[in-house]
């Protein structure tokens, strides 16, 4: 397949571009387009053929859940039936933007789309392209990262096309996206609002409008037995090629520690890379350091991290080993992400 790859200004979209665009969703085919977390992977979300492309596309199994993306609230309800006011208090406050809900389904929605499920991932984005291209694709999107299965999500267009030339009929270039880490999802069919995965919007922040939130079981501890809600949430993640370690610890025995270890597998010619922040990125000393940003900028932080996590790979690094933060606020959704890159490789010290 020939993927056609387009550039679009955020400030003044090219509106042609976003119509060609519509008219392939319309017909049954992928496009991979910008939002504010990161690129998502875009079929027809009530075209059944579309969602099995794409799980094809991102060679991911097919009882992994797609969310729907809507450009107008009010569009709800064309996917979700049984709407409790919750989800309307929380998009009025969220969206456009980086919270995703679950809902229970409409029959008409294919289970395709849904992995099967009886509910329906569905968010509105808070990114102009994708809010055009959504309603130019007559309004529903279904969408995963637009990365491999596995890989780190892409936040730029460039390992969008690393990934998925050859399988999207068309990238939408809008440049790099400011979060950086994908979507909270809440889930508002069980009794209590549940957290299934952190994200740029904070559990705090959802609890003012809904009142008390639990925590999806898995997202705390990785050695429960129970499944996760969130399908996609047991597969290994965000992994970069490297085996990566995530170490906490006051400051200085971190630095220590890292550079011990650093010196010792060069000694065997082993290439580490190493995930630090502005205050410290000067005391190591490794085959490449990256800075997240400052340590207490948060955002920061967290819109960096996929696209380290990529570098790496492309630079060839054996090892990674990365500083920790403590979890809270938007750090609980970046930690979530590091230590599953890591595989829950952690050393405390
Ligand atoms: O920020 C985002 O959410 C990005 C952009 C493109 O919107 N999308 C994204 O999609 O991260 P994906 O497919 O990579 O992650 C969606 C997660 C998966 O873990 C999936 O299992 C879960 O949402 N999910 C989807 N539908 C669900 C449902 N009905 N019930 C429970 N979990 C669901
Ligand atoms: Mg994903």
């Amino acid at each position: 397949m020939n993927t056609k790859v387009v550039k679009v200004n955020r400030i003044q979209p090219n509106a042609a571009a976003l119509v060609e665009a519509g008219d392939i969703i319309k017909s049954g085919g992928l496009v991979a387009f910008p939002t504010e977390t990161v690129y998502g992977l875009g079929g027809d979300a009530f075209n059944k053929e579309s969602s099995r492309k794409i799980y094809e596309a991102k060679g991911r199994p097919s009882d992994n859940p797609l969310i729907v993306h809507i450009a107008n609230i009010t569009d709800i309800d064309k996917v979700a039936m049984d709407i409790p006011k919750v989800a309307y208090d929380l998009a009025a406050r969220f969206w456009p933007g980086p919270l995703t809900m679950i809902l229970k389904k409409r029959p008409e929605l294919p289970k395709e789309t849904t992995g099967g499920l009886d509910t329906v991932a569905i968010r509105m984005p808070g990114h102009e392209v994708a809010l055009d291209f959504i309603t130019a694709a007559g309004g529903f999107v279904a969408a995963p990262s637009a990365n491999r299965s596995g890989k780190p999500s892409p936040t730029s267009a460039e390992y969008v096309v690393e990934d998925m030339y050859g399988f999207a009929d068309m990238i939408i270039d809008g440049g790099n996206c400011e979060v950086g880490l994908e979507s909270t999802i809440v889930d508002l069919t069980c009794e209590k609002p549940l957290i299934l995965r952190p994200g740029f919007i904070t559990i705090e922040e959802i609890g003012e409008v809904v009142g008390e939130v639990d925590f999806d079981k898995c997202i705390i501890d990785s050695s429960s037995d129970e499944p996760p809600r969130a399908p996609g949430m047991k597969y290994r993640h965000y992994a970069p090629k490297a085996e990566m370690t995530l170490v906490s610890g006051p400051s200085d025995k971190v630095v220590k520690y890292i550079n011990d270890k650093t010196n010792e597998g060069a000694r065997e010619g082993i290439k580490t890379g190493v995930i630090a922040t502005n205050e410290t990125q000067y005391s190591y000393a490794a085959f490449s350091v990256k800075s997240l940003g400052p340590r207490r900028d948060g955002k920061q932080v967290a819109r960096n991290l996929f696209r380290i996590l990529r570098e790496f790979d492309d630079e060839g690094v054996d090892v990674i080993y990365a500083e920790s933060f403590e979890e809270t606020g938007i750090f609980r959704a970046t930690m979530n992400r590091m230590i599953k890159a890591a595989g829950h490789k952690e050393v405390n010290l």
